[in-house]
């Protein structure tokens, strides 16, 4: 039985002040909250799902307690006392987990299929198989350094392109067996820093995949997230979305019960419900979360503007995380 590990106690730094008060797997991505897509992406035939908690823990229980979409699967939130690091919260679920095990980052969107990584993983008999991503510019990234067969022999931080082993980063879902827990004790903190590089002496693969991948722990980064879901999920204006006299842009997305008027909107561009934008306001690149009001004539480009918070007529945004 293969079991899946969300983790999901990090700070969320980069995303402050929306973080200030929901932890970001909390965060709603184009109107569903990031760890709602990781719980869906995760095979029917998984039945146990451990969230590792630890900053906002008590909001991650009181989601997952009033979830009515997890049907019949067992969905455990357990929180952590102090931070862990991403190797500890691992090791803090260690008599919980049986012999195979999945494990996401939990701010991470993208379109890797969980069961063929595990088809993947038990082929080459690994220990730990890392989802690995193809980028144009490593600078910003750790990178791996892989054979012919796919198999990991090391990792280089953040190479200048024309130094890179080869092009390709840890995209942070892993599928492992129990031999891990061999590689850590109680006092390891980082997965990537301290257990993948000493299992490079044991069996580490890298299982590449296709389509799209976007870490979306950065404001750069969420919105564009926000775009390659909207695209992909060809979302739209809902039914019961008040529009009246807008020049659109796509993709836009209007939630139903949200209130639109005389607006030029897009592109990449979502407002969730219970929201409203007035006349003259334009917006680009940007996210009007629930309740929130941004008033007549503003420029809102580059940012998100968080749960009820109101940006004044006239007001302009760029680049930023707003909240009330
Ligand atoms: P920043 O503060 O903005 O860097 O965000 P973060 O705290 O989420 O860190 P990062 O994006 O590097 O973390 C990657 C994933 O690991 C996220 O899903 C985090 O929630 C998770 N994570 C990081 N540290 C811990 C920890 O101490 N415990 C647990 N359970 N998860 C963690």
């Amino acid at each position: 039985m293969t079991d899946a590990v969300i983790l999901a106690g990090g700070l969320g730094t980069r995303l402050r002040p929306l973080t200030e008060n929901i932890p970001k797997p909390l965060v709603k991505l184009a109107g569903i909250p990031l760890i709602r897509r990781i719980v869906d992406s995760i095979p029917g035939d998984i039945e146990r799902v451990f969230v590792a908690a630890g900053y906002r823990a008590d909001k991650l229980s009181d989601y997952f307690k009033n979830d009515r979409d997890a049907g019949e699967r067992d969905v455990r939130v357990v929180p952590e006392e102090n931070a862990l690091g991403t190797a500890g919260a691992l090791w803090n679920l260690r008599n919980e987990l049986g012999d195979e095990f999945v494990v996401f980052n939990g701010d991470v969107v993208s379109s890797l299929d969980v069961s063929s990584a595990i088809s993947f993983h038990r082929s080459m008999n690994a220990t730990a198989t890392i989802s690995a991503w193809e980028v144009d510019d490593t600078e910003a990234y750790g990178v791996l350094r892989i054979d012919a067969e796919d198999r990991i022999t090391g990792f280089v931080e953040k190479p200048k392109k024309e130094e890179a082993v080869s092009r390709l980063i840890n995209a942070g879902t892993y599928v492992m067996n129990r031999h891990v827990f061999d590689f850590m004790n109680g006092s390891s903190f980082s997965l990537e820093r301290e257990v993948f590089p000493a299992l490079c002496s044991d069996r580490i693969f890298g299982y590449r995949f296709h389509g799209h991948w976007i870490d979306c722990g950065s404001l750069g980064a969420y919105l564009q997230a926000q775009s390659t879901v909207m695209i992909s999920e060809r979302r739209g204006i809902q039914k019961g979305a008040r529009l009246e006299g807008c020049l659109i842009e796509r993709p836009v997305s209007i939630e139903r019960g949200a209130r639109v008027r005389g607006a030029r909107i897009g592109p990449n561009v979502y407002v969730e419900a219970g929201s409203a934008v007035d006349e003259g306001s334009r917006l680009d690149n940007c996210v009007v979360m629930e309740g929130a009001k941004v008033g007549c004539g503003c420029s809102v480009s580059g940012s998100i503007i968080g749960p009820d918070c109101t940006l004044p007529d006239n007001a302009v945004s760029h680049n930023q995380i707003l909240v009330k």
